[in-house]
């Protein structure tokens, strides 16, 4: 039987199901053309913000038996350097590029999304887990169906690129979020961002071992949240949905998938595994279907809920 693992998100065909998370190799064409190279069927570039920024001080991660914490924040590079390495990017890639932007406010997240369409980029995914200046507490945009709206309105108005939101599990009901998401235009959504904040202590010392105290919990541990985030959100929009959070394995994005993701993202999994892990999830997911009887990625998607 011969298996076809191409998927779409919108109108955009992948080769195969697999993403480059957002910030997981940074902004430089030459990282994300190697991870092209060695078989992701599409890649992100980590967030990209209005000014230069430098990230906390080290130690920025730390390394559990089954994830990571990180507060790496968000870094960034001069807009003007990070848009020219974006047109690299996607003159060279071959696969889909979709640049991660972040802003401070609704209009900062427009004025990016302008500047970094100026390279074309396949897709705009909006990083909305960042705090947001003109809430009163300061709570990040993706944690009110509202601010999350106006990040879209804010966008869609400058722009044509298609536009993914990606959205944090941090949140009591992720479903309001991804229905306010849809209803102000986005095209899809990507889910989920790091899971916490959380802390560890260096029993030794007695101090906080990252330098920030708290950072995203990301990797094999949040893979049960980010499905269940998935599933609920299948349930509730009909925009497509990349799957994050967690997937290391073949079978891991195959979970994803039949909770309703169109593809598979994978962050900390490169970390641990190398580049290599992108032709290892697909190899694995084609010997998963062999087995299964299954002979295209849309007879896996949303399986879950039949
Ligand atoms: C070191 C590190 C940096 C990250 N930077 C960003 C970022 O700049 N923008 C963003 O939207 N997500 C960022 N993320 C979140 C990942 O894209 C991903 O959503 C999350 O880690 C869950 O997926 P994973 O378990 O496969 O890592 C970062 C994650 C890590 C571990």
């Amino acid at each position: 039987m011969k298996i076809n693992l191409s998927t779409k998100i919108c109108k955009t065909k992948l080769r195969n199901p697999t993403v480059l998370a957002s910030g997981i190799l940074g902004i430089t064409a030459s990282s994300l053309v190697r991870v092209a190279k060695s078989g992701a069927g599409a890649v992100t570039t980590k967030s990209i913000g209005p000014v230069k920024r430098e990230g906390h001080k080290t130690p920025v991660v730390a390394v559990l038996e089954n994830g990571m914490l990180n507060a790496v924040g968000l870094s960034c590079p001069n807009i003007d350097e990070a848009i020219d390495e974006l047109k690299k990017a996607v003159r060279n890639s071959g696969v889909p590029v979709i640049a991660s932007i972040y802003g401070k406010t609704a209009s900062e997240f427009g004025d990016v999304a302008e500047k970094v369409s100026g390279a074309k980029p396949d897709f705009i995914e909006a990083n909305i887990s960042c705090p947001n200046v003109e809430d009163e507490f300061g709570k990040s945009f993706g944690c009110d169906p509202k601010s999350s709206a106006m990040v879209v309105e804010a966008i869609k108005n400058k722009t044509k690129i298609p536009l993914i939101v990606k959205l944090t599990p941090n949140v009591s009901d992720i479903k309001t979020i991804a229905g306010a998401v849809e209803d102000a235009g986005a095209d899809a959504l990507s889910a989920i961002n790091t899971v916490g904040p959380g802390m560890l202590i260096n029993a030794e010392t007695g101090r906080p071992v990252l330098t920030n105290k708290t950072g995203g919990l990301s990797g094999p541990a949040i893979k049960p949240i980010a499905v269940r985030c998935v599933y609920e959100i299948y349930e509730t929009v009909e925009i497509p949905i990349i799957g994050v959070g967690g997937i290391q394995t073949g079978n891991d994005a195959v979970e994803m998938m039949m909770a309703g993701a169109s593809a598979a993202g994978i962050g900390t999994g490169v970390m641990n595994k190398g580049i290599g892990i992108f032709m290892n999830v697909c190899n694995e997911i084609e010997e998963f279907m062999k087995k299964n009887n299954y002979s295209k990625l849309s007879e896996i998607i949303g399986k879950a809920h039949e």
